[in-house]
């Protein structure tokens, strides 16, 4: 697809117009790890608190959004990838909005995060590692999607049946097996804080 006939529109108002009237900056806060790890769970408490705190938010959930935007892709690595990019293009937008953009994606590929890193810009990109590991994801098994993977009714399962590359450096590294969860939730909101003030 060729975009060399379509011309940028410029827009009056821009992203720091709206961090100004909302009086703190946007950003993406990308929770990456396996099914079941606990990402949905503390993205959750994230918004909870922002919200208390007067923070603009929204949260991007794999489990909804491949019900509406990505209700087209499957769990192949092609399929991951797509739908990895569009959340990304989908983020980056919500940035410019305003907002600060909360993301719980399995994620399972490196190059896929670093492409949404370079989309969003490093500086607006907090990557949370949310670690876990398999043996305590399949323990767990909420959903019960472990049990099928290991029955063979689902195919390329993360952590069983397809890979997952953990992050290399990232912003927030949480252990939800060996941790308290206030402990993860305080060194994410340590990080968040940083990333709230507004620049003038
Ligand atoms: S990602 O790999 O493309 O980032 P995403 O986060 O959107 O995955 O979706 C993962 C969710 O879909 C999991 O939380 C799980 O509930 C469900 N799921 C269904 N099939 C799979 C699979 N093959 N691998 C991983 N998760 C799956």
């Amino acid at each position: 697809m060729t975009q060399k006939h379509i011309v940028p529109q410029h827009y009056e108002i821009s992203r720091r117009d709206r961090n100004h009237l909302n009086g703190h900056r946007s950003f993406v806060v990308w929770f990456t790890g396996l099914s079941g790890s606990g990402k949905s769970t503390l993205a959750n408490l994230v918004e909870k608190y922002l919200l208390e705190s007067e923070v603009h938010t929204y949260l991007l959930d794999g489990d909804n959004v491949r019900h509406g935007l990505c209700s087209d892709l499957d769990f192949s690595s092609e399929g991951r990838t797509e739908n990895i990019r569009r959340i990304g293009e989908v983020a980056n937008l919500m940035v410019d909005a305003g907002l600060v953009v909360l993301t719980a994606f399995v994620s399972p590929f490196r190059e896929d995060r670093e492409r949404v890193r370079r989309t969003v810009g490093s500086e607006n990109y907090v990557e949370v590692f949310v670690d876990c590991p398999v043996e305590e994801c399949e323990k767990r098994d909420v959903k019960g999607l472990y049990k099928k993977a290991r029955e063979g009714v689902i195919k390329d399962f993360t952590g069983i049946s397809s890979p997952f590359e953990p992050p290399v450096s990232p912003d927030v590294h949480v252990h939800t097996d060996k941790e308290p969860i206030e402990e993860s939730l305080k060194k994410i909101k340590a990080v968040i804080a940083q990333k709230l003030e507004i620049v003038a």
